[in-house]
């Protein structure tokens, strides 16, 4: 299987969202990746439910919807409706992360545990099974466009092999900084999804830049 390739929206052009949803639609993308921040999880705030319903009004490809919140439970039945299709949490927000995964679940959706760049995998070993994906951050979430922090390779390969040991089908999603030189190197320590924001939507020919990276995938799996 080739990697998943999930465009980052928070980088798009709000001023023509639907322009640039149909240009991801037209791509040999996999999914939308949806950034939700709060400002008080992650130093920033980005959109809410009338802008993830404006994109999935026009998405033909499934939301990943990344959330960067405190209390996530409380919002779970309406990203739901709002269209999302994969609802990831962060460790470092929910006090009962299992709970949490399985009314993701039970919403109807695929449950994701986003991870910061202090976090260590290891601390993923009692609910690995019940995850559908793990985000591994790999840059402090908050912003498009930081640079990708190289311990992340480390963590990846420790991460598949904890997925490998326990049996789960967790899918590894790599999260910021994604780009044409680090892509290779994440698809052989085990990464399954590559997030990208600012390499995609800011390169000339997004739909170019998109199967360039699909094709590293499927090159190197
Ligand atoms: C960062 C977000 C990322 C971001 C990725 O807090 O979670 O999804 O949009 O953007 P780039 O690829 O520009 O780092
Ligand atoms: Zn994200």
């Amino acid at each position: 299987m080739s990697v998943i390739i999930a465009p980052s929206v928070l980088s798009a052009d709000f001023a023509n969202i639907q322009r640039d949803v149909e240009k991801i639609n037209e791509s040999t993308a996999d999914w939308f990746h949806v950034d939700i921040m709060d400002g008080v999880f992650v130093p920033n705030i980005s959109f809410g439910f009338p802008v993830v319903k404006a994109i999935k009004k026009h998405a033909t490809k499934p939301l990943d919807v990344h959330l960067m919140i405190v209390e996530p439970d409380r919002y779970i039945q309406d990203f739901k409706n709002a269209g999302a299709d994969i609802l990831t949490v962060h460790l470092e927000a929910c006090q009962h992360l299992h709970r949490t995964l399985h009314a993701i679940k039970e919403a109807g959706m695929q449950a994701g545990i986003a991870i910061n760049p202090h976090t260590s995998v290891e601390l993923l070993t009692d609910i690995i099974t019940q995850a559908d994906l793990v985000c591994v951050m790999s840059v402090n979430p908050g912003f498009g466009g930081q640079s990708f922090i190289p311990q992340t390779y480390q963590k990846v390969k420790r991460l598949k092999q904890l997925i490998n040991d326990s049996g789960s089908s967790a899918k590894i999603e790599i999260d910021g900084g994604v780009n044409i030189n680090n892509a290779p190197l994440l698809i052989e320590a085990g990464a399954d999804v590559l997030v990208a924001g600012n390499f995609v939507f800011s390169s000339a020919d997004p739909l170019k830049t998109i199967s360039d990276l699909k094709q590293i995938g499927s090159h190197t799996l």
